[in-house]
């Protein structure tokens, strides 16, 4: 097959193109070219940026793909190139989107907002209190407006706003695929660091709601195998998909899956609301603060993915493994917050009295 993937130098994307090559696929890269990974040679380098619609024009040509793999889609405009300029040159186009069109504590609001009738269009993607996991129809891509508002999220409207386009436009069989918090080997945002160093170091964590939270995360090799196969598959055109890993877990299972694999005992304690209040000089309201602990955002509903295109996925622990392997090989600095650790171990302490 020829497929097209647009990004595909980074993190799972890079994942995705060493996927098609071992299967023998003809692949294309498009990018700026600011990084080569060790597939260079194995593939057809398209170097642009994609934002520029007449490079874009010049770069792709006259060029058909059975499959182009969008994983860089962050606002429309970006998108609206690519798929105008491929369209009805294209088997598939699959784009990247994620669990952040959900909405909720991180995405359109402020952590720790109080919900009432005056702010409550914060949550009209999907309404406080919904059944969990949310499954992909809970928003209504039609109410999605193109003007950006003050108050929420750009990242997780911009998605949206794709996803809308994408449910409008004719002659593209796109497929959308909404992507859970994706970590694994080389993850550069340091979420799964965050909770290995806090484990590693023995002196206990306390999480917020005494990591009740519900999360579906997504490993990197899960992700970029789902990607692959919900674009092979024969069922999936003018579809979108909640994709992640099959085990649903808490914060606190998660947790403690990480303390089993280094044999560690993970100390957990449950903090009250009232006890972050009483440490004020800890960053609560920042999203890469303790960053599993918001339910609303990431416990997705996978049914109609295992369904339609047979979704799986290597168990956490085998995944948890691997990635503890990489972060004890990275020469990394401290975790997000690290330098409150001692408050953080004074705050366990009273938690777990
Ligand atoms: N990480 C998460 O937790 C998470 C969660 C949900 C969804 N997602 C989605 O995952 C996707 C990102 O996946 P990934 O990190 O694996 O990325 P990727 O496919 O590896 O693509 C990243 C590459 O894109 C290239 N690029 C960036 N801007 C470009 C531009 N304007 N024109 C051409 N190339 C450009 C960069 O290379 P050059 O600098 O060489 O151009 C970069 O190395 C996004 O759609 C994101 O929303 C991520």
């Amino acid at each position: 097959m020829r497929v097209l993937v647009i990004g595909g130098t980074r993190y799972f994307g890079k994942l995705v193109v060493q996927k098609f090559l071992s299967r023998g696929d003809e692949v294309s890269v498009l990018s700026r070219g600011n990084s080569q990974p060790d597939f260079w040679n194995n593939i057809t380098h398209i170097e642009v940026d994609r934002d520029d619609a007449e490079a874009m024009a010049a770069a792709l040509g006259k060029d058909e793909f059975d499959l182009v793999i969008d994983n860089i889609g962050f606002e429309r405009s970006s998108v609206e190139i690519s798929a105008d300029l491929l369209r009805g040159r294209v088997g598939k186009y699959v784009v990247t989107s994620s669990v952040s069109v959900y909405g909720g504590i991180g995405h359109s609001e402020t952590p720790w907002q109080k919900i009432t009738p005056e702010n409550h269009y914060l949550h009209h993607f999907t309404e406080p209190g919904i059944a969990h996991p949310i499954a992909e129809d809970s928003i209504e891509l039609s109410k999605v407006e193109w003007e950006l508002r003050a108050g929420i999220n750009p990242y997780s409207e911009q998605k949206r706003q794709i996803e809308r386009y994408l449910s409008e436009t004719t002659e593209l069989p796109f497929v959308v695929l909404r992507a859970p918090i994706v970590i694994g080997p080389s993850e550069y945002a340091g979420r799964f660091w965050w909770y290995l160093q806090r484990v590693l170091d023995g002196r206990g964590m306390a999480l917020r709601n005494n990591g009740r939270a519900e999360i579906r995360l997504g490993f990197t090799e899960d992700i970029a195998e789902a990607i692959v196969a919900a674009a092979l598959s024969n069922n999936t055109s003018g579809k979108t998909y909640n994709i992640g890993q099959t085990e649903l877990l808490t914060l606190k299972s998660f947790v403690e899956k990480i303390g089993e694999s280094c044999s560690v005992e993970p100390r957990i304690a449950g903090v009250s609301d009232d006890a972050v209040k009483r440490y004020p000089e800890i960053p609560w309201s920042d999203w890469r603060y303790e960053p599993f602990a918001w339910p609303f955002d990431v416990a997705m509903s996978i049914d109609r993915a295992e369904a339609d295109f047979g979704l799986s996925s290597a168990p956490v622990a085998q995944r948890i493994r691997e990635t503890i392997d990489w972060h004890m090989s990275a020469d990394l600095k401290d975790s997000y917050g690290y330098e409150y650790r001692d408050i953080e171990a004074e705050l366990f302490k009273v938690s777990a009295q």
